[in-house]
C-alpha cells in the first residue's frame, strides 16, 4: 500500500477519533475524557470501544489513549466491577432508557452489566506506546487486579475458569444469532430484552443467584478469550504469575468444554446444563487469537472455515457469521446487528492469527478488502461482506483498528482539519448536556432507516428493469447479438 493512502487513512481515522472526543468532569470534579463510539446514536463510553479507541490513539497521541483506560477505571466501582456503559455527560436518553441495563430506569451514571473485559490487554498495548510516562504500566495495576477478580468471584461461580455473561449485549455481540435459542423471546433485538433487564434489576444483577436460578446465560468463547488474552496481559504488567495460572485454565477450559471436534469450531455454552450452542459465528473462530492455541486446531479454523469461500471467505473483510449459516444476513437491520455484516474488531482479532499460522496472504487480502472498504464508505459501524457495502453508525470509532493493522510510518499529523486538540464545539472543559437529544436520537434512526429504504428502493427497481428485459427477451421473437451468440435484450434492438 502506498505511502499517501496510507498517510490520509490514518489522517482520517486521528481526524474521526478527534471528532469523537469528549471531555469534562463531574459536579464533584471528577475529570473524565474518552471517545464516543458515534454521535448522536452512541455518545457514552462504552467499554470495549474505550479499549479499541485507546489502541488506535497510542498510534497518535498517547496521552490520549492513558486518559481513555484511565477515564473507564474511573467509571468503575472500588470492588472492581466496571460497568459496559458509563454516562458521564448525562444519564440515557428516554427511548434508551429502559433497555439499558441500568440498576433503575432513571438516574443511573452507568449500567450494572459488564462488556467483553479487553481493558488488561488495552492497557498493556497502550503502556508499551508510553515512554513519555514510564509509571503509566504500575499506576493501573492494583484497580485491574481489582477488575479481573470481580470478575472470576462474580461470574464464574462454578469454578471452571469460563465466565458467564448474564445479557446477550455483555459479549459486545449483541444481537448474534447463537443467543437466539438461549435468551429466546427476551434476546436482545425483541422486546422481552426489557423483561430480562428487570429480572436482573430485581436481583440486583447478582449473577451467582441469576446462575443459579435460570438457564439464560452463557459461557461465550469470545469473552472468554479477550479475558484469558487479558489476564496474560496483566501477568506481564503485574509479574504475578497467578494470573498467567488463571489464564492458562481459561484456555485449557475452552479447549476441554467448548471444543467440538466434529465440526471444528468452539461452542459457547449455555445454561446450568452447559449446553453447546451450535451456531457458526465469528466468536466460534475467537480462540484463533491465543498464541497457545494448538497449531492443529488452528490450521483447522482457519481451512475448514475462515478461509472456505462458503463460511468466512468473503470478498469483503469477514462476516460475523458464517455464510452457511441459515440465520445470516449480510445486510442491514434497524434494531438488530452481528447477524452476518462484517465489522473491523473482528479482523483485529483474527488477522494477525491467520499470520501466525503461516496464511499471510489471506491476511493481506482481508486487510486490502478492509482498506476498499474504507476508502468507499468512510469508518462506518459494519460493512456487507458480500457487495462491502457501508452501514448503520457513521465515523464509527472502533473502524479505526485499521491503523493498527496497517504498517506503520505514516505522517503522525492528521493535518490542520484533524487538529487532536480541536473536540467539537461544547465538547471541551465543560461537562456537555444532551438533555433535549431526543430529537438527535430520532433523527439519526430516521436518516439510517430511509438511507436504507432509498437502497432498497433503488436495489428493487434494479432488479425490475433486469426482469422487464428479461421478460421482453423471451415474450418477443429475439434478434441474435452475433458477437456472444445471446439474444438483444428488446429495449436494445
Ligand atoms: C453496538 C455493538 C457493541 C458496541 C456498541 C457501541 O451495540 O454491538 O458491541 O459496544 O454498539 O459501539
Amino acid at each position: 500500500m502506498g505511502r499517501k493512502r496510507l498517510e490520509r487513512l490514518r489522517g482520517d481515522a486521528h481526524r474521526l477519533l478527534a471528532g469523537n472526543w469528549r471531555q469534562g468532569s463531574l459536579a464533584d470534579g471528577t475529570p473524565y475524557g474518552f471517545t464516543c463510539p458515534s454521535p448522536p446514536r452512541y455518545r457514552h463510553q462504552w467499554y470495549w470501544d474505550s479499549c479499541f479507541h485507546a489502541i488506535v490513539w497510542r498510534h497518535f497521541d498517547p496521552p490520549r489513549a492513558r486518559e481513555e483506560l484511565r477515564t473507564l477505571l474511573r467509571g468503575g466501582r472500588l470492588d472492581g466491577f466496571i460497568p459496559h456503559t458509563i454516562f458521564w455527560h448525562d444519564s440515557a436518553g428516554w427511548r434508551r432508557a429502559p433497555f439499558y441495563a441500568t440498576h433503575s430506569v432513571r438516574g443511573n451514571r452507568a449500567t450494572a452489566h459488564i462488556q467483553t473485559p479487553l481493558l488488561a490487554l488495552a492497557w498493556e498495548l497502550v503502556a508499551a506506546a508510553s515512554d513519555d510516562d514510564p509509571g503509566f504500566a504500575a499506576e493501573g495495576l492494583d484497580a485491574l487486579r481489582l477488575h479481573y477478580d470481580w470478575l472470576a468471584r462474580h461470574r464464574d461461580p462454578d469454578g471452571d475458569g469460563l465466565i458467564s455473561i448474564i445479557h446477550p449485549d455483555e459479549s459486545g455481540l449483541d444481537d448474534s444469532p447463537k443467543y437466539d435459542a438461549v435468551f429466546g423471546w427476551m434476546t436482545h433485538y425483541r422486546p422481552g430484552y426489557f423483561w430480562l433487564v428487570e429480572r436482573s434489576r430485581r436481583l440486583r444483577y447478582d449473577s451467582h443467584a441469576i446462575i443459579a436460578r435460570y438457564d439464560e446465560h452463557v459461557e461465550d468463547v469470545l469473552v472468554n478469550v479477550v479475558y484469558a488474552l487479558s489476564l496474560h496481559a496483566l501477568a506481564r504488567l503485574s509479574g504475578d504469575g497467578a494470573y498467567r495460572q488463571r489464564a492458562e485454565h481459561t484456555e485449557r477450559a475452552l479447549l476441554e468444554h467448548c471444543w467440538d471436534e466434529d465440526r471444528g469450531l468452539f461452542w459457547d455454552l449455555a445454561g446450568r446444563g452447559h449446553s453447546p450452542q451450535r451456531i457458526s459465528t465469528w466468536s466460534s473462530l475467537a480462540p484463533l487469537a491465543l498464541p497457545s492455541l494448538p497449531e492443529r486446531i488452528g490450521r483447522r479454523l482457519i481451512e475448514e472455515h475462515l478461509i472456505d469461500p462458503r463460511r468466512y471467505r468473503a470478498p469483503f473483510a469477514i462476516p460475523s457469521v458464517s455464510m452457511e449459516e441459515p440465520s445470516f444476513r449480510a445486510g442491514w437491520h434497524l434494531f438488530r446487528c452481528w447477524r452476518g455484516p462484517s465489522w473491523i474488531n473482528t479482523v483485529w482479532l483474527l488477522a494477525p492469527a491467520l499470520r501466525r499460522f503461516g496464511y499471510g496472504a489471506e491476511a493481506d487480502r482481508i486487510l486490502a478488502s478492509c482498506v476498499e472498504l474504507v476508502e468507499r464508505h468512510g469508518f462506518r459501524e459494519y460493512y456487507n461482506p458480500l457487495n462491502g457495502e457501508g452501514l448503520a453508525a457513521r465515523h464509527f470509532g472502533w473502524s479505526t483498528l485499521l491503523i493498527d493493522l496497517l504498517p506503520a510510518g505514516a505522517a503522525e499529523d492528521p493535518g490542520p482539519a484533524g487538529a487532536p486538540q480541536a473536540p467539537p464545539s461544547g465538547a471541551a472543559g465543560k461537562s456537555r448536556s444532551y438533555r433535549g437529544s431526543v430529537g438527535r436520537e430520532l433523527w439519526s434512526m430516521g436518516a439510517e432507516a430511509a438511507s436504507e429504504t432509498r437502497r432498497r428502493l433503488r436495489l428493487r427497481r434494479r432488479r425490475q428493469a433486469v426482469n422487464d428485459i428479461g421478460h421482453q427477451c423471451s415474450s418477443a421473437q429475439p434478434r441474435w447479438n452475433m458477437a456472444s451468440g445471446r439474444p438483444w435484450p428488446k429495449t436494445i434492438q
